[in-house]
Order: structure tokens, then sequence, then C-alpha cells
């Protein structure tokens, strides 16, 4: 078998232009644009790509785009005043500060201060534990478009046996949860996991977040499987010098076994700043009642 390739890119495309129409509703009815404030420190060159193409579809998709670029040598309170001002900005609808922070800012610290409101990307405990009981949360952005993704490619996902490699409190947890509320039977397997080849290849859908370049083998995957890959690796290209992006699968040897697949890059990604903005858009209409 090869896999039909689920194309993200494509998917978010669509997304973000479902979005953008509903903006103008949204204008009319307040007066202004939906807003997202994305805090950046120091920095980081990874970072800074993340940055720009979030401000570029930001503006794109008709919102307000607030930049906040500080030094790296910023303190932890002044990150923290920073937050509390953009909680009390009404123009304001999503908050996200870029992670990672420099060493000396404790994350977790300024991830608690954002109003579980403006949480657009879901990392606050509150909307965590909401997403847990099944209540109203703001949901993850790469984990919320994997799941579109699934259902896109599988329709009813009930009953379905879910491997997600990955226990990360921005992926994998986030991502069984909502593959629980699909009612799939989910297992989360993780870096001390036994036999990890042989619970892969009980799969209906594996979702791989672990972060190791190609760590998933084709002899892994139940022929027919749907593969989720939402690893980003760089690793040394064919050439000298140049690098290139794999996932945490091997796709060529995944491709072959699975019924469909996510490429790397243009599966998983585009779908997480697609999610962003629907974050914002959904936190947007909950604050403007
Ligand atoms: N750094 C890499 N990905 C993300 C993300 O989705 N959100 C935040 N805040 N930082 C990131």
């Amino acid at each position: 078998m090869t896999a039909r390739i689920i194309d993200g890119k494509a998917f978010a495309a669509g997304l973000r232009a479902r979005l953008a129409a509903r903006v103008p509703s949204f204008v009319e009815k307040t007066g202004r644009a939906p807003g997202l404030a994305v805090v950046l420190v120091g920095e980081d060159p990874a970072s800074q790509v993340y940055v720009r193409s979030k401000h570029k579809a930001t503006v794109e998709a008709g919102m307000q785009s607030f930049e906040h670029r500080l030094p790296a040598e910023t303190s932890q309170q002044a990150l923290l005043d920073l937050v509390a001002a953009l909680n009390a900005d009404d123009s304001v609808d999503g908050i996200l500060v870029q992670l990672p922070l420099p060493p000396h800012i404790d994350d977790k610290a300024v991830l608690a201060a954002i109003d579980p409101a403006k949480d657009v990307d879901g990392f606050h405990v509150v909307n965590a534990g909401r997403l847990a009981v099944g209540e109203e949360a703001l949901v993850p952005c790469t984990p919320l478009g994997s799941l579109m993704l699934l259902q896109d490619a599988l329709g009813d996902l009930s009953g379905l046996h879910a491997v997600v490699i990955g226990r990360s409190n921005i992926v994998g947890k986030p991502m069984a949860q909502l593959l629980l509320q699909q009612s799939c039977t989910v297992t989360i397997a993780h870096s001390r996991t036994k036999d990890l080849p042989g619970i892969v290849r009980l799969a209906d859908i594996v979702v791989a977040a672990v972060g190791r370049a190609e760590m998933v083998r084709g002899d892994w995957i139940k022929p027919g499987a749907t593969v989720i890959d939402v690893g980003i690796n760089r690793v040394p290209g064919a050439e000298p010098g140049k690098t290139k992006l794999v996932g945490d699968c091997a796709y060529d040897e995944c491709a072959a076994v699975a019924g469909a697949i996510t490429p790397v890059p243009g599966g998983v990604g585009p779908m997480t700043i697609a999610c962003l903005l629907r974050n914002t858009l959904v936190a947007a209409h909950r604050r403007a009642g």
C-alpha cells in the first residue's frame, strides 16, 4: 500500500480562509477586529521565524497583531507586568508568549499569569483542566490541528485505537484528551515504554510527538493505519553544510505501509498557526459575549 498524503498546508489554507471570512461580522458587531498579542523575549532564531509567520497570518486573516519584542535580559517581573497589561487591554483577545523563554525566567509562572480567557495557546492549567473534564476550553493548537486532519481523513474516530507517542503538556497529553473525547481507545507511549514498536503496531492512528528524527519505522505501522507526524527535526541534508527538516517518522518507510500520512514539512506544521487564529477568533467571540 502507498499512503494517501494528508495535505495539511492545503487544509490550513482553507481553514484560514474560512476564519478570515468570519472576521467582518465580528468587526460589525464590536467595532474592532479580533486582536492577538505575541510576546517574544530574546533572539532565538527559530522563535523569530515563528513569530514573523504568526504576525503575517494574523494580519492576512484581517485580525490585529500586537507584537512585543523584549531583550533577552528582560526580568521576569517586567514580563509579568507586560502580561498583566495585555490581560487588562480590551483590544487584546489572545496572548501568546513564545517559548522557550530565557533560562532566568520561570515559564510556568508566566503561563499562569495569562488570563485563561485569552490563553490562545491553551497552556494555562485552567484550560488543561477544562479539556480534561470536557468543559469548554481553549485547546493547544498543534493537537487541535492534528485532530482536525484526522477527522478530515477518517470521519468518525469512535472505537479506533490511537497510540500517542510523547507525553508533553503541549502536545502528547492534550492530544490524548482530544482523542478520548472522540471515543478512541488511547494509549500514551513515551521514552520509558517497553516494546514501543509492538504497541505502535496495534494502532489504527499513530500520533508521533517525541522530537526524535525518524524514530518511528515502517515496520512499526499496521497496514492501512493513519500516521500523524508532529515532529519537526532539523538534520544534516544531502549536500555538505545544508540541513533539511524531517519528522519523527521515517517517512518513506511509513508511507509504504500506512493508509494515510502527514508529510514534514506541509502536514501538521501549517495547522498550528491556523488553529492559533481559530482560537483567537473563538476567544474574541467568547469575550464579546
Ligand atoms: N514555541 C514553539 N511552538 C510554540 C507554540 O505553539 N506556542 C508557544 N507559545 N511557543 C512555542
